[in-house]
């Protein structure tokens, strides 16, 4: 544990309790003393602990009401109990409902600054394990980001220049670029790699619920705010805070955290103690912040601090000799994750991924990819795994979405592609008739009508023979 906590000690004894807090504060952590339960409910309305040294009977409410109620307290504080040894049984109950430790009157000040220590860690552990979870799936390697191209090559001489420093970085790009993975990959190829990647979707969240987000409240600090909450700053302390879609952040928060960013300290929401930190910030944008400032929704002091080095990472059109680099190794992952042996892309194929405008950018050839080797049977993606490949691209901004089809380049048939069309959802949707209707938007009747037309009456028959 690098930094000291704040700590309360609820305790009758005023003796005792002065004596430890006099140890605790020796040792650097900020101690506050209170001698009855009502003390402690204001202590703790007032403010946030990491660890809270309790005599059972004064925790507000009796200990497992305490821990268990409404009055609970966040999971990132340490409970510790003091007893004697009469109290035993009452001991037991509020460690199962989620006391850290307990010790046992008298005790000596060494065993209870131990015990003190290893239950801050103990809880601090549990805290990053929540957040490291989130990202195990996750691999954000260098190595990872795949591409050869000259303007690839360009964005990593960049990155491999700016890891190392704390500048701050913007990262633009079109969806599906890799804004993300570069933003990781940096973070966990600079020296504060053992610290948190914390991310934060700006667009997500709006006004006091970012801003909650991004700096945590107090506990009561507005309506619903019944616990305290450790903001994406404090955990991102010492590592790198992604500030994702930062050009959806409102003008009002946008000056908080211009203030955040010049002054490296905040305050919790509803709270007064200031909390310094130091967080490497890494912002990424797929709108053009240069005319969002134009448009006055972007204050330009901020841009000038977030963007002290742009990473911009070009749309896949523009450096199509790394699509077959990227669906060839987008084979090998979705291969062994459906454990078959497509190992290989046949030149027409990958001719035919070259041509596509691929508006999704990688994310669109990777989900393309999948479905070529969920459906394909042999060792290769050729030309006619793709050919139905299409992409759901959200058209003019009524939120409709539109397929839109590759159209190979001999021209097709549009009698073919309505049976294709036809047999494949049906497929989809197992041979009812209704579903596979209503998935097309047309009535079952319209449906009925097409597969007799079509002769597919019998098709599953003869398809399962
Ligand atoms: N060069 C690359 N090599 C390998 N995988 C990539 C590459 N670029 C992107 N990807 C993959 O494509 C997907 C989309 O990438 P990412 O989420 O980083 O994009 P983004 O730019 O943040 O998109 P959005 O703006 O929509 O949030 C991810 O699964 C990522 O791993
Ligand atoms: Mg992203």
């Amino acid at each position: 544990m690098e930094q000291a906590g704040r700590i309360l000690i609820i305790d009758r004894k005023s003796r005792v309790r002065q004596e430890t807090a006099a140890v605790l504060r020796g040792l650097d952590f900020q101690v506050e003393e209170v001698d009855s339960g009502d003390q402690a409910r204001m202590a703790l309305k007032n403010s946030a602990y990491q660890l809270i040294l309790a005599e059972v009977s004064l925790l507000p409410g009796g200990g497992v009401e305490f821990l268990l109620g409404q009055d609970a307290i966040l999971s990132s504080t340490a409970v510790v109990l003091m007893a004697s040894a009469t109290s035993v049984d009452d001991v037991a109950a509020v460690m199962r409902a989620g006391a850290s430790d307990f010790i046992q009157r008298p005790y000596g000040l060494d065993e209870l600054c131990l015990r003190l220590e290893k239950s801050l860690k103990v809880r601090f552990y549990e805290h990053e394990l929540t957040y490291l979870r989130g990202e195990r799936d996750i691999i954000y390697r260098f190595e990872n980001f795949i591409g050869e191209s000259s303007a690839i090559k360009e964005v990593f001489a960049l990155l491999s220049k700016v890891s190392n420093s704390n500048a701050s970085i913007l990262i633009s790009g079109e969806t599906g670029t890799g804004k993300e993975l570069v933003a990781g990959a940096i973070h966990y190829s600079s020296p504060r790699a053992a610290k948190g990647f914390i991310k934060v979707n700006c667009a997500a969240l709006h006004d006091n619920l970012l801003e909650s987000e991004l700096f945590g409240h107090e506990k009561g600090a507005y309506t619903g705010a019944s616990r305290q909450r450790i903001g994406r700053f404090e955990q991102a302390d010492r590592g790198t805070l992604f500030l994702d879609e930062i050009g959806d952040m409102s003008l009002g928060t946008q000056a908080k955290l211009l203030r955040v960013l010049q002054e490296k300290e905040f305050e919790r929401l509803g709270g007064d103690k200031t909390i310094k930190v130091d967080a490497r910030i890494i912002s990424a944008s797929n709108k053009d912040l240069a005319k969002i400032i134009q448009d006055g929704d972007f204050r330009e002091d901020l841009f000038y601090r977030i963007n002290v080095i742009n990473v911009h990472i070009p749309p896949l059109r523009e450096r199509r000799e790394d699509i077959p680099l990227l669906a060839v190794s987008f084979i090998r992952k979705f291969a062994a994750d459906l454990k078959k042996n497509t190992t290989t892309l046949h030149p027409d194929a990958a001719g035919f991924l070259k041509q596509h405008h691929w508006p999704g950018n990688v994310r669109e050839l990777q989900n393309c990819i999948e479905r070529a080797v969920l459906m394909s049977d042999g060792s290769e993606i050729v030309k006619e795994d793709l050919l139905f490949m299409r992409s759901l691209i959200k058209d003019g901004g009524d939120g409709e979405v539109a397929p839109v089809f590759e159209i190979p380049p001999q021209g097709l048939k549009l009698d073919d592609m309505e049976r294709a069309l036809i047999i494949e959802t049906l497929e989809i949707c197992n041979w009812v008739q209704k579903d596979a209707a209503d998935m097309l938007g047309i009535s079952k009747r319209v449906m009925n009508y097409k597969v007799k037309q079509l002769g597919l009456a019998n098709a599953r028959w003869l398809k399962n023979k």
